[in-house]
Order: C-alpha cells, then structure tokens, then sequence
C-alpha cells in the first residue's frame, strides 16, 4: 500500500469511527468545514497530558461552561482555576494554563497564534501542544507524536530499536505519513487507533484499518511493540 492509501485508510475509518469528545466537532460539522474552537483544542490537549479522557470530561465541561472564551480564563482569579481544577492533579499545568491564556488575551487579543512555531512560545506550551494544537486547530500538517502515536506507528513500519531511543525515528516515519488535506483529523485519527484498536495488549488488528499494511502483525510481533530499553 502507498502511503497516500495507509492514510486515506485512516480517515475513512476515523470518518465512521471517531470518538466523540465535548472538544471535537461531530463528522456532519467536519464535512461542512467547521474547525474547532483553539481555545478549546488547546485546554483539552493540556488537561489530557498524563490524564485520561474519562477523567478529563467532566472538568473540560466545567472549565468551558465556567469560562467560555479564553479572555474569560484569563480574567478568572487564580484561586478559582486552581479550585476547578483540583483532583486533576500536576497542578503546574494549571498555574502555566493561566499564564498562557494571559498571554493570549493579553499579547495576542484573545486569539491563539495559528502556526507552531508561534504556539511554542507561549507559557506552558511546548512541542507536543504546539503541534496538536497547530493541526487540531488549524489544520497544519504537523506530526503530533504521543505514547498512542508511538506504539501505532512502531508497529506499522516495524521498528525494532527500543524506546526512547526510537523517537527520531518514530518521529521521521510519522512525518512522512502526515497528510497535507485533513492533518487535524489525522491527528486525532492516529491517537484514537492507538486508544481503542491498537492497545498495548492484545491489539483488535481483525478490524484494524492498517491490518493490511501493518509490518507487525505480518511478522506476528504485533504485542511486542514497541520495545522498551531496560530501566
Ligand atoms: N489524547 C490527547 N489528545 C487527544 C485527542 N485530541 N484525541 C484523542 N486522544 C487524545
């Protein structure tokens, strides 16, 4: 399979499978062009660092209804965001949320810088959030490169050096597969695979859409990427 097919593959099957999250639009939104709210893209993406999507729901929905816009988040008093974000836990990405949507309604009247390179200079933001929220938001063909995106991608192109040792080339192998049309659905195509097919144990691969091109499961290794260096 082309590359161009391993991708189109992925965005059929997100089209019909994607998971519904109060940070996404829904497939009919997407199909009319609508791209979602930066400010929403970029508080989702920093809640979900070392926080699962369950756990992150409910206070997503909490934080928008409280604060619907980011010059709301920057107007708010600092003991009310970190009381609303309490039990989420790694409270600095709370204290550098703040700091960051200062920054925005501050330096940027209240609208996310749109390029990566811009993203990355804000409080709080570095190259995992720029990138996601870059082709989530967007839609910059940037690679966004997570545990999920790892795992996925090691498997495919069957790569057997250890991580972290890996992650250039992960990273490389991820790039090369970004498409120019659709990158923000591609994104979150390639995590949602990683969360829901592509598990770290016993992978679903029957009724995976890269089963064809998957260079693991030809080999039969599939639950053995990727390889972890011993600690
Ligand atoms: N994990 C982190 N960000 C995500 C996203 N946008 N979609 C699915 N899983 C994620």
């Amino acid at each position: 399979m082309r590359d161009e097919q391993i991708t189109a593959a992925l965005l059929d099957w997100y089209d019909r499978h994607a998971r519904v999250m109060p940070w996404r639009v829904g497939p009919g939104e997407r199909r009319a062009g609508v791209r979602p709210d930066p400010y929403a893209v970029w508080l989702s993406e920093v809640m979900l660092q070392q926080t699962t999507v369950a756990a992150v729901r409910d206070y997503f929905r909490r934080f928008t209804a409280r604060w619907p816009t980011v010059g709301d988040l920057a107007a708010a008093e600092d003991g009310d965001v970190m009381g609303e974000w309490a039990g989420l836990g790694y409270y600095a990405r709370a204290r550098n949320l703040l700091k960051c949507a200062r920054v925005v309604a501050g330096e940027h009247g209240g609208r996310f810088p749109d390029s990566r390179a811009e993203l990355l200079k804000l409080p709080g933001i570095g190259p995992y959030t720029a990138s996601a929220v870059a082709a989530i938001a967007f839609d910059r063909p940037e690679t966004v490169l997570d545990g999920n995106v790892e795992r996925v991608i090691s498997r495919l192109r069957l790569v057997e050096t250890p991580l972290p040792a890996a992650k250039p080339e992960l990273t490389d192998l991820a790039g090369e597969l970004t498409p120019v049309e659709r990158p923000g659905d591609y994104a979150q195509a390639v995590m949602d695979l990683g969360a829901t097919i592509c598990t770290p144990k016993s992978p679903a691969c029957g009724i995976c859409p890269w089963r064809e091109p998957c260079l693991a499961r030809a080999a039969g290794v599939q639950a053995d990427l990727p390889r972890k260096a011993p600690k």
